[in-house]
């Protein structure tokens, strides 16, 4: 990892990209909270952001990395009023308390901004959220950008890594030799884990507020998606089926059509090459 002069407080330090974050960072450069102790982690701070901000250490210039959310679609259509407290409330006391101390925010949000009508939205264009985890991440943008805190706002695509999450779950279940069914109906703009954190690690020198797009340059399907992780993986291409539009549409009311962000600017600014789909199943 690049030379930093700030120290780094990490929330969330325990979620897929907090854990890949931690692990890039020096010792003694990052401090982390997460929601419980663990035995690996013992020098964290605890937060649950259910309850209100506890007593957190920033002096000027620290930077706040804020990864932990309630990621879960489903369970943010559950329980909006606790998706509301964790990902919006919680959110802008973050913003407030750095706005305070003179330290940076760096926001992981999400492409959910957007609805998925329309391809490559840009970074300045208009957010759209169509489901209550977008509307969480749109909301929460906007308090950040009304607190006074020097900030920077990352949204991302799908983060994929083999040792959890959706390519976890696919792994184990081809290699059981069981049947998945795909939706080639549903876009999907997939990002590896380690190329996702490198770009979020480029970032946290960031000294003006802005937002910043992660995402691969082109887009494709859940079908097409596990049909290569199944090849790439030795695994038979029959295993993959394709899912009826009517049974996805029972899911999505309003199906998207696109998953990828333009990130062009993101790529200007940051100088790294951003990746086509592809490279995120194949790295
Ligand atoms: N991964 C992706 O594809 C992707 C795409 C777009 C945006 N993002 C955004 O990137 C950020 C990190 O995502 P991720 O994939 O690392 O998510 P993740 O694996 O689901 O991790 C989320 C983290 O948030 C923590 N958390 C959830 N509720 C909490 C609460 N009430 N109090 C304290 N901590 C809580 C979780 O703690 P526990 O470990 O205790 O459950 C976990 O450590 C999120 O803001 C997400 O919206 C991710």
């Amino acid at each position: 990892m690049q030379k930093l002069k700030a120290n780094i407080l990490l929330i969330g330090g325990d979620g897929l990209i907090g854990r890949a974050i931690r692990h890039q960072c020096k010792v003694g450069q990052l401090t982390c909270i997460s929601r419980r102790a663990e035995p690996e982690n013992s020098s964290a701070g605890i937060w649950d952001l259910a309850n209100s901000i506890p007593e957190l250490s920033l002096e000027p210039d620290d930077v706040v990395v804020l990864a932990a959310a309630m990621t879960s679609v489903q369970d943010c259509e559950k329980n909006p009023s606790l998706a509301y407290r964790i990902n919006v409330k919680a959110v802008e006391e973050v913003a407030k308390l750095c706005s305070s101390r003179g330290a940076r925010l760096l926001f992981l949000s999400s492409s959910a901004v957007f609805d998925g009508q329309r391809a490559y939205p840009a970074e300045t264009d208009e957010t759209c959220p169509v489901n209550e985890y977008g509307r969480t991440k749109a909301e929460a943008e906007k308090r950040i950008q009304d607190s006074g805190a020097t900030h920077l706002i990352l949204r991302l695509t799908k983060v994929l890594n083999p040792a959890g999450g959706y390519l976890a779950g696919l792994l184990r279940a081809l290699s059981q030799d069981e049947r998945v069914k795909a939706s080639p109906d549903l876009p999907v703009a997939p990002l590896s884990l380690p190329w996702t954190v490198e770009a979020i690690t480029r970032c946290l020198d960031f000294s003006k507020n802005g937002i910043y797009h992660l995402s691969p340059k082109d887009e494709t399907n859940y079908f097409d998606l596990a049909e290569k992780v199944a090849v790439k993986n030795g695994f038979k291409r029959s295993l993959i089926q394709r899912q009826p539009l009517a049974e996805l549409q029972q899911r999505l009311p309003q199906n998207p059509k696109h998953a990828a962000l333009a990130a062009e600017q993101t790529a200007n600014k940051l100088g790294m090459s951003f990746p086509f789909w592809e490279e995120a199943v194949d790295s």
